[in-house]
């Protein structure tokens, strides 16, 4: 099987295809991906000399050359990672999100029309249904909940959903969609959540938590997360949706709190700021279809995983140091300093 990874040298495409690659080493992969703020070829160091393995550098936009990589590789399945991620950027700038998210979408799918292929699979996130209220822990989200999204970001990813399910239905694309909680693993980039606190911790820098930290997030050792997408294009009903997740709820606060603990810091460096725009309460997954259909459970508790990711970070800091000396520095006063 050849397929396409689009956004592979990110967070999670990224350890998507170390995954793929050990377990099936006579698929071929090609990775696709613009190399943005977010993208990092070193990540995939180990695995630019696998025969089975080439990195292309293109915009998921750029139809020529998205419709050339076609031609050339002839892909059996195409799984689509790349995108722009990170809520609070989505809040000071949405305009990329659009274009990357949204057109960057119908881009591949055409390609997938006027090339032929066996699954188109979208990567997204349980961020397009919405939030659920913290005094409410009996509700979940399942794949007929309402799509009702919160940040640019958010609506971005749900249109995307919205246009894949389109060309199924209007084109018969053979496509499938996977809808994730928040993941957690190796090659985080630390603007988010668990990296930054990690990298900022190890730092003895202020670890900013929005508001009072209340806020409830679904988290899922990366691993998990791929392994689900690797059943899905191989298993998964064509035309259908799978929501992913572990039932692994936490509050922001006490993730932090966790992370002091591991690294041996004090909670003193704890600097509640002003809250996000729009700030989702709780996100929780039912996994329900993807358990019963296709045998899906996660493996990874978060106490190992936590303890894991820890250990990463602590054995690979070149790589998170590297990326917190660069033009991240900017970004993270503009984001931080008069918060
Ligand atoms: P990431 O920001 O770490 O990586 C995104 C990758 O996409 C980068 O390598 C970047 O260079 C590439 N990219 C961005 N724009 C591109 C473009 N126009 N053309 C080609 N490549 C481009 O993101 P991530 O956290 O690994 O998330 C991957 C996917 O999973 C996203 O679609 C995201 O919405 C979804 N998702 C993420 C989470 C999470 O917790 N991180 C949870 C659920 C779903
Ligand atoms: P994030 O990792 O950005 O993921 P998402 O917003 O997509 O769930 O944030 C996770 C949670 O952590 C979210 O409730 C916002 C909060 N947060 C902070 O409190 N401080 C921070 O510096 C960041 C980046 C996030």
């Amino acid at each position: 099987m050849t397929i396409i990874v689009t956004g592979g040298a990110g967070f999670i495409g990224s350890n998507f295809i170390f995954y793929m690659l050990g377990k099936y080493p006579s698929d071929r992969i090609i990775c696709l991906d613009k190399l943005t703020y977010a993208g990092n070829l070193s990540t995939l160091a180990p695995v630019m000399e696998n025969k089975n393995f080439r990195f292309v550098k293109a915009d998921i936009c750029d139809r020529e050359a998205v419709y050339k990589l076609f031609e050339e590789e002839k892909p059996d399945v195409v799984v689509n990672f790349a995108a722009e991620s990170h809520v609070d950027r989505s809040i000071e700038d949405p305009e990329v999100f659009l274009r990357t998210n949204i057109m960057g979408t119908a881009v591949l799918m055409d390609a997938c029309r006027k090339y032929g292929i066996i699954r188109y699979h979208q990567v997204s996130t349980d961020e397009v249904y919405g939030d659920l209220p913290l005094d409410r822990p009996d509700l979940f989200f399942t794949e007929e909940t309402p799509i009702h999204t919160s940040s640019p970001y958010s609506s971005s990813k749900a249109a995307a959903d919205l246009l894949v399910l389109a060309y199924y239905r209007t084109y018969n694309l053979p496509v499938s969609i996977s809808r994730c909680s928040n993941n957690y693993g190796p090659y985080h980039f630390p603007e988010k959540l668990i990296p930054l606190m990690i990298a900022n911790a190890l730092n003895d820098k202020p670890l900013p938590v929005y508001g009072e930290g209340l806020n409830v997030r679904d988290w899922l050792y990366v691993e998990d997360h791929c392994k689900a997408i690797d059943l899905i294009i191989r298993k998964g009903r064509v035309g259908e949706v799978y929501n992913v997740g572990g039932h692994n709820e936490m509050r922001n606060i006490d993730i932090v709190k966790i992370i002091c603990k591991a690294l041996g810091k004090s909670e003193s460096l704890i600097t509640f700021v002003k809250d996000r725009k729009g700030h989702d309460m709780r996100y929780a997954i039912d996994p329900t279809k993807i358990s019963e259909e296709l045998g899906w459970l996660p493996e990874t508790k978060f106490e190992e995983g936590i303890k894991k990711t820890i250990q990463w970070y602590l054995d690979n800091r070149s790589w998170w140091e590297e990326i917190v000396s660069g033009e991240y520095k900017e970004y993270y006063s503009k984001m931080y300093d008069k918060r």
